[in-house]
């Protein structure tokens, strides 16, 4: 069932033989697009880069000179690693780890500790001591760092070859490129990255998360979380970053880098679902970010994660900058998320859970309009991961995204499929995978399942790590071997104003991102029947609680047509954690036949939205031409 399904597509997809026209023989239906010439799978060679040498003890001085004879650190079997970019020379990428057993001070190695910021050489050559990496952050001197955070997080180089984004820092080596060695921890200052919140500048910063730099090197992208109402929500922002070496309000109180001309990516006029009178509008082109997720190569849109426009069904989107137009990349029936462009916009290389098949119990039944989703999304996106367990793997997709039978190229399809190889099904890869700047290679990590995701209750035993020191994270490079180096080409700063969104007050608080409908609604289909939905809202009036929908006949392509009921009632049980209540029995028929059922009982779902545990009563099936998928067991 779920795993051998599992096992049987990493053979499918490993051989890069996509069965035309379907997906795990779920068919790929994409009536509405254009079906131009899709690529033909090229080679790609992948290799494992160099990490420094690992510890098994944790303690003051574990990390030996036995381990480490240049006294260059260790980092644990759980290194807390993050790949970066490229620097601009194309040699390096930057990456974030943590470093344990460093001896105490004064020992010259107690300064390999804690997580830090390292560059990693492509080539196979090392630096003039010997290593393959070399720490930037190591040793960083305290007044150099003053109100800087944590070293975790999407680690992005600056085209200067100078400085780098990490976390919600800027580290800066002044006037020497990162990778020299005339780039000393004494010459690295790790400047704090502010957002002021208040009307009137005073205090912190807010809280902001998933940073990434324009192409143009002045602008950053970024989300933040909402606590307002009973569950979370998130909003996305588009600002300019200015150093401001003396600042006069708002903590750190010290040189920053600060955000101005915020924009947030909002525009309360786009919606998937709203509606009109009594009539309710799809509008499955509306411009809807649910997270940001980055920016296209030549910085003229930005990338994100969409409301879904299909049932269940998460998928990458892009949004110009200036016009707010949308292109939907990717519309498989897996949860797509993590994206990078490449530095032409030609290309992307998305991480998605596709070849697990762990969301099609939820997506597999295609063109279901997301109605039930404004309720139920939080929580269906959460399956994704099992805890800490991704299920992502990376894939090679074009301009276009998927379409007709093509759904882009498995990169680290090469392998036997055993433990350790490139294609181990257990190694499962993190954002963000990111291009060189040339765009011949890629770059990405991976963590290998650990208990709880595996072992235990679970029916995936716990594999032993093969890995050198048996560390649980890889660094993995991707050559695209037949392709020529891009030139280089500079982006040209954009525009502060993004006309589509709301510019973003100090101290004002965050709309409301939903239509909050109640009552009853009908939903034309585009080509046949109608959609009866009805929505209830919760005793506040502040979010809806449930939705029902009847549909009779509806079709937007005329290629299938959709029967049946679902409802879903949704009660948050704490700001990350919703229990849902859901009952389907939906039948498409037409090109393919399809059923999305509940048991009889219906099906419970509570899935905490950061921990990302499934933990479910009851079933939820969908059957796609006899082909069952069924959801994951709790806890799996
Ligand atoms: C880094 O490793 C130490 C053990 O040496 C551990 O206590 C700490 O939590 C780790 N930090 C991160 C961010 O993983
Ligand atoms: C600034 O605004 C905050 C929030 O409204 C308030 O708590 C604080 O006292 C104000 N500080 C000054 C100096 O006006
Ligand atoms: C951008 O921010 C700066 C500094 O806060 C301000 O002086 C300027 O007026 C802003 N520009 C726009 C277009 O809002
Ligand atoms: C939304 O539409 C109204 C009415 O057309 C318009 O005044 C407003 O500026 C629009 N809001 C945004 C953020 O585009
Ligand atoms: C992992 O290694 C341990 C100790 O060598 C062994 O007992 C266990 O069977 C191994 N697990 C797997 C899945 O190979
Ligand atoms: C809404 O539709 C349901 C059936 O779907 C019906 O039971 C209910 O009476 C309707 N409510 C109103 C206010 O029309
Ligand atoms: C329905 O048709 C309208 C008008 O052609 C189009 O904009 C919209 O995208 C279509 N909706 C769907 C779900 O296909
Ligand atoms: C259902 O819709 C199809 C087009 O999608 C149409 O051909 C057919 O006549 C409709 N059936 C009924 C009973 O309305
Ligand atoms: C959903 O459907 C089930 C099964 O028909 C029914 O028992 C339940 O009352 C419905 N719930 C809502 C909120 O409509
Ligand atoms: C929500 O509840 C779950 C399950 O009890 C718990 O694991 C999680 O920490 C809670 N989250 C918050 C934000 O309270
Ligand atoms: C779907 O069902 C119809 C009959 O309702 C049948 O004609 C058709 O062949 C079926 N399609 C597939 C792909 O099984
Ligand atoms: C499943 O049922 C058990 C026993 O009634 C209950 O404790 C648990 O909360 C339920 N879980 C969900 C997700 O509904």
């Amino acid at each position: 069932m779920y795993f051998s399904l599992l096992l049987a597509t990493v053979v499918l997809l490993g051989a890069n033989i996509p069965v035309e026209g379907t997906y795990n023989n779920v068919p790929i239906l994409e009536s509405k697009r254009h079906i131009s010439s899709t690529p033909k799978p090229e080679p790609i060679d992948v290799t494992e880069l160099p990490l420094p040498p690992v510890t098994a003890n944790d303690e003051e001085g574990g990390c030996t000179s036995d381990i480490n004879s240049r006294g260059t650190g260790c980092i644990g079997i759980s290194p807390n690693l993050q790949n970066g970019n490229f620097l601009p020379d194309g040699n390096h990428v930057t990456a974030t780890l943590n470093f344990t057993g460093a001896p105490a001070a004064p020992d010259e190695r107690s300064i390999y500790v804690g997580q830090q910021l390292i560059v990693v050489k492509v080539d196979g050559s090392t630096f003039p001591n010997g290593d393959a990496w070399k720490c930037l952050t190591c040793g960083v001197p305290a007044q150099n760092m003053v109100g800087s955070t944590i070293l975790d997080a999407y680690p992005q180089a600056f085209h200067d070859g100078k400085r780098v984004l990490v976390g919600t820092n800027i580290v800066d080596c002044g006037l020497a490129l990162l990778a020299s060695a005339d780039c000393t921890p004494d010459k690295i200052h790790i400047y704090p990255i502010r957002w002021n919140v208040q009307s009137n500048g005073t205090g912190p910063g807010g809280n902001i998360r998933e940073l990434r730099v324009h192409p143009d090197n002045v602008h950053l992208g970024f989300n933040a979380f909402t606590l307002s109402g009973a569950s979370m929500g998130e909003f996305s922002y588009f600002g300019r970053l200015v150093f401001n070496p003396s600042p006069t309000a708002g903590t750190p109180l010290t040189a920053r880098y600060d955000l101005v001309n915020v924009t947030m990516l909002f525009n309360p006029n786009q919606t998937v679902i709203g509606a009109d009178g009594d009539q309710l509008i799809f509008n499955p082109n509306a411009l809807r970010v649910g997270e940001f997720r980055g920016f296209t190569g030549r910085g003229n849109e930005i990338t994100y994660l969409g409301q879904p426009v299909e049932s269940c069904n998460f998928d990458v989107f892009a949004a110009d900058l200036t016009t707010g137009k949308v292109r939907r990349i990717t519309s498989d029936p897996g949860y797509t998320d993590p994206i990078d462009v490449s530095p032409d916009d030609k290309w992307q290389v998305i991480l998605t859970t596709l070849q697990s098949g762990r969301m099609l119990f939820l997506s597999a039944m295609r063109g279901v309009p997301p109605i039930t989703d404004l309720i139920t999304s939080a929580s269906t996106g959460s399956v994704r991961n099992n805890g800490q367990r991704r299920f992502f793997q990376p894939w090679l997709l074009d301009h276009d995204g998927d379409r007709g039978s093509y759904i882009g190229q498995l990169i680290n399809s090469a392998g036997d499929g055993s433990p350790g190889s490139i294609n181990d099904p257990n190694w499962n890869a993190g954002a963000d995978p990111r291009w060189s700047p040339d765009g011949t290679s890629i770059v990405y990590f991976q963590n290998l399942v650990k208990a709880p995701a595996c072992g235990g209750q679970n029916p995936l035993p716990c594999p032993n790590s093969t890995a050198p020191g048996g560390r649980t994270s890889r660094l993995m490079l991707a050559r695209l071997t037949s392709r020529q180096p891009l030139p280089a080409q500079p982006v040209t700063p954009v525009s502060d104003e993004v006309p589509w969104g709301i510019p973003y007050v100090p101290g004002s608080s965050p709309p409301s991102a939903l239509p909050l409908l109640e009552g009853n609604y009908t939903l034309k289909g585009n080509v046949s029947g109608t959609a009866h939905a009805s929505f209830t809202l919760d005793s506040t009036k502040s979010s809806i609680s449930s939705v029902a929908v009847i549909y009779s006949n509806y079709s937007d392509d005329g290629i299938n047509r959709l029967n049946g009921f679902e409802n879903v009632t949704a009660t948050p049980v704490n700001l990350t954690l919703i229990h849902l209540d859901w009952f389907s029995d939906l039948t498409s028929t037409g090109k393919s036949n399809s059923t999305k059922v509940s048991s009889p009982d219906g099906f419970h779902l509570e899935i905490d939205q950061l921990y990302n545990f499934f933990n479910a009563n009851g079933t939820l099936e969908t059957m796609v031409d006899g082909v069952i998928f069924k959801q994951p067991p709790n806890g799996a």
